[in-house]
């Protein structure tokens, strides 16, 4: 009997025309397509598509509440845009997949997984550190880095094989979706001087397009989720469907990024992700007035480390799993209602309120005769707090002048 072997199928030319490689290479292939969300595409037709070219067996897995509840959460709660832009999409889905397929591999008897990454990217490292880390043993075949053929020949083999070819392989995008957002990288972006065409955009309206009237939605959240829109309890997953659309009518989302990939190169990156620019822009806030001062001044170094390690393949590791713990606990404050504007391709916070646990207190700050802040405490306040350096300087003079001896 053959040996079996998982392939994380997407029903691109790619993947397709892995399955008679791997055919050929004496396997017998079970395509799996993990469901995180991609928008628009036709999930059933995928799974028909890979038996049709010749997989034995073809499985769907619905992985978008998954994929919301227990990654994308991991970003919400860590504020994680990978060198301060991007919201590390596609690096989030490829833990979870390849979760999945180590159990389908296991649950049917395979003994190798091949996944569609090129030999260029930092998704082969993810795939293969997460592979790794659940089971060692497991072969590893990545076809597509291993054709090392053209266009042309991939098509030719493609003919041969009885893979359909899409009629729009021409496009010249390597896209990778889910509900997160939306990644678009190569053909005429390649080039960083060009400016992103509107056909490479999908999921948000050019901003001249956008309505002249803003829209305003109240996100409310709990422990650092966001559990409402507009009082409307969703599961995260559709409220992040839901909120793709309103704030992509509005433009809202639009990434350009020239990146450093962990691979060594820099790459140039189109993403689209309008409701993780709302969430994230709204938690943030509501973080600004329930955070303790020195809390929410030392969560940034633990939350860039977060989002490195999600980047850079780490996604399994003590480290990343103990950061999260710190992450966790500062959000169990985090709780209340951001209100966002959404408005000609900016998601803005216009107001906020924490029934339970704000620490912005009116009291306090304001200039009225309601003033409870003792001023006067503020005049010993001065002299202890600068005390170092004014003895400092009285020593040594750096910016005032030595008085004249007399
Ligand atoms: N550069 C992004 C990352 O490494 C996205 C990778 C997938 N992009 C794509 N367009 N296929 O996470």
């Amino acid at each position: 009997m053959a040996d079996k072997i998982v392939l994380a199928y997407s029903g691109g030319l790619d993947t397709s025309v892995a399955i008679p490689w791997l055919k050929d290479k004496g396997y017998e292939v079970i395509a799996v397509s993990l469901d995180v969300g991609q928008h628009g595409k036709q999930i059933e037709n995928i799974q028909k598509k890979a038996l049709k070219i010749g997989a034995i067996q073809s499985f769907i897995i619905d992985g978008k509440d998954e994929f919301a509840e227990n990654y994308v959460s991991k970003v919400i709660k860590s504020n994680a845009l990978y060198e301060g832009e991007y919201p590390l999409v596609s690096a989030l889905s490829r833990p979870l997949i390849i979760e999945k397929l180590v159990q389908t591999t296991h649950d049917n008897n395979a003994v190798a997984i091949a996944h569609g990454s090129t030999g260029k990217g930092n998704d082969q490292v993810r795939f293969e550190a997460a592979i790794h880390a659940l089971d060692p043993e497991m072969k590893i075949e990545a076809p597509i880095r291993d054709f090392q053929w053209s266009r042309e020949e991939e098509i030719e083999y493609a003919h041969q094989h009885n893979v359909p070819v899409p009629i729009n392989f021409d496009s010249p995008y390597s896209i990778d979706e889910n509900l997160w957002g939306r990644s678009n990288e190569a053909g005429i972006l390649e080039n960083p001087w060009n400016q992103a065409p509107a056909d490479a955009y999908a999921l948000t309206s050019p901003v001249e397009d956008t309505p002249d009237e803003a829209d305003f939605v109240d996100i409310e959240f709990k422990n650092g989720l966001p559990i409402s829109v507009n009082d409307q309890e969703m599961k995260m997953a559709d409220l992040i469907v839901y909120l793709n659309k309103l704030a992509g009518i509005h433009g809202i989302g639009r990434i350009d990024h020239v990146e450093n990939r962990l691979i060594g190169i820099k790459s140039r990156e189109i993403y689209e992700t309008p409701a993780a620019a709302v969430i994230m822009t709204a938690h943030k806030d509501l973080e600004d007035i329930t955070l303790e001062h020195d809390v929410a001044h030392f969560k940034p170094i633990i939350e860039q480390k977060i989002t490195n390690l999600i980047y850079n393949a780490m996604w399994i590791s003590p480290l990343f799993d103990a950061l999260n713990k710190f992450i966790d606990e500062t959000q169990k404050v985090v709780n209340g209602t951001v209100k966002m504007k959404l408005y000609k391709g900016t998601a803005t916070a216009v107001a906020r309120k924490s029934e339970n646990n704000s620490l912005y207190s009116e009291k306090l700050a304001t200039y009225t005769s309601a003033n409870s802040f003792d001023e006067q405490a503020a005049v010993g306040f001065m002299k202890l707090y600068t005390l170092p350096a004014t003895v400092y300087e009285q020593v040594n003079h750096i910016h005032s002048k030595e008085k004249e001896e007399i």
